[in-house]
């Protein structure tokens, strides 16, 4: 099987290293890529927002498969151009990723299917938003309504920096605080059946114990060994299974990757956010994992032939990543500096610990960065804790100025918090 995958983050590296390995998959294509993806991807360049270009692209490489990574190519409707051109192609329609593009068509979706999420109103004047923040009173979360690179969302106890928020965005939703641990659960689905991965857990904020500014991701890890046994049957069945079932309905149907973003709070499982594609870090930790070859279950739910797919095998390996970010991330990340020491983790660490390259850049004989999230070092071991170890250790070797990474990641579930 022809493979092209669109994006160039860890996540695309992540999903390009599993169909690396996967003896199905004769040729493998990756644009843009970036300059970790092409050690086992051939890169083509493409704006990756165009559809046609993508379309085009696929038709030209003789493409049997083309899996959409990021939420804003198929927020832009990407996938809709390639399945229009003939191509199978793992991603939800413009449509249907509404269900990340738009917070309020999410929580009308969320609405009518009855699946448990925070009360919330939606806003887009001065007055409802104060009548809102009163209604739910400190801590305050107001979520600008479109996309924001996971930028989009404050949660504060104090109500000027939540008004200021608001009034940066055109419309918001203003939500109830929920308590409680979060969890990332993802789901393949080709709209009808639907099939959970293994949850994992992502660290959003910026720095150590969960302090400092919202971030894409900041590391993450699975299995969450504190986690209840019965979480996926209890997810699939008042979550997943019913969103799926809502937008089919709608005639709308959601083909690809379902992400759950939940709090396990004390009255019960509550949806934080649905997003339409592979999270990042938490594909890093949930693929490296996966043992079923990653091809032909993509290709299942681009096809609409789930129901035929074999359950899914898993390594009791636990996995454990961690983000090194640029100086000043998520801010306006510094960029273009060196980094050096990969050539040390593939030679020490592997294949236990391994880069995933984010934000990277081949300038010369060198790599260099380019975005704020530029890393994404994963490791897998027996437990978190040994596979806590081999990321840091590889962490440990990895040189580029004014960089920055969490020291914590995993390291609650690893004592057994
Ligand atoms: P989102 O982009 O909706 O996932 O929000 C980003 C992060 O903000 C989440 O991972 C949570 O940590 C936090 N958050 C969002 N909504 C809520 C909420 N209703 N209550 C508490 N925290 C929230
Ligand atoms: N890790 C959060 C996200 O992918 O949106």
């Amino acid at each position: 099987m022809k493979v092209l995958v669109i994006g160039g983050g860890a996540r695309e590296h992540a999903l390009c290293r599993s169909l690396s390995l996967d003896p199905d998959v004769t040729a493998l294509y990756c644009a843009p890529g970036n300059a970790g993806i092409a050690e086992v991807a051939e890169l083509r360049e493409v704006d990756a927002l165009d559809g046609d270009a993508v379309a085009a692209l696929a038709t030209e490489l003789g493409a049997e498969l083309v899996v959409v990574g990021p939420e804003a190519p198929l927020v832009a409707g990407v996938a809709d151009a390639v399945r229009a051109a003939g191509v199978p192609v793992f991603g939800p329609s413009r449509e249907a990723a509404l269900l990340e593009g738009s917070k309020a068509f999410a929580k009308d979706v969320m609405a009518a299917a009855g699946v448990p999420t925070a009360r919330s109103y939606v806003c887009t004047t001065p007055e409802e938003v104060d009548d809102a923040l009163d209604a739910f009173g400190a801590p305050y979360v107001v979520k600008d309504d479109g996309l924001a690179a996971g930028k989009g969302v404050v949660v504060t106890e104090d109500r000027e920096a939540a008004r200021e928020h608001a009034r940066g965005c055109d419309r918001v939703v203003i939500e109830e605080y929920l308590d409680g641990p979060e969890v990332s659960l993802f789901a393949i689905t080709d709209g009808v059946t639907v099939l959970p991965l293994q949850p994992a857990q992502d660290f959003k904020r910026a720095l150590d114990g969960d302090e400092g500014p919202n971030t894409g991701g900041m590391g993450a890890y699975s299995p969450l060994p504190w986690a209840d046994p019965k979480l996926v049957d209890e997810v699939m069945a008042t979550v997943l299974q019913p969103t799926v079932d809502e937008l089919r309905h709608r005639g709308t149907p959601f083909s690809g990757l379902l992400y759950a973003g939940l709090a396990i709070t004390g009255r019960g499982v509550r949806v934080i956010e649905f997003n339409a594609r592979f999270g990042d870090p938490e594909t890093q930790v949930v693929l490296a994992r996966l043992r079923t070859p990653l091809a032909g279950v993509l290709l299942n739910a681009a096809n609409g032939t789930l129901d035929l797919q074999a359950p899914l095998n898993w390594h009791d390996d636990a996995a454990v990543t961690v983000v090194v970010a640029s100086a000043n991330y998520p801010g306006t990340p510094r960029t273009g500096d060196p980094i050096e020491g990969l050539d040390e983790v593939a030679a020490e660490d592997g294949p236990e610990a391994y880069v995933l390259h984010a934000g990277t850049r081949r300038e010369g004989d060198r790599v260099v960065s380019a975005g704020g999230r530029v890393l994404s070092v994963t490791a897998t071991g027996s437990d978190l804790a040994q596979a806590r170890e081999r990321a840091y250790k590889a962490v440990g070797r990895i040189r580029l100025a004014g960089s920055q990474h969490r020291t914590d990641i995993a390291a609650k579930a690893a004592e057994g918090r």
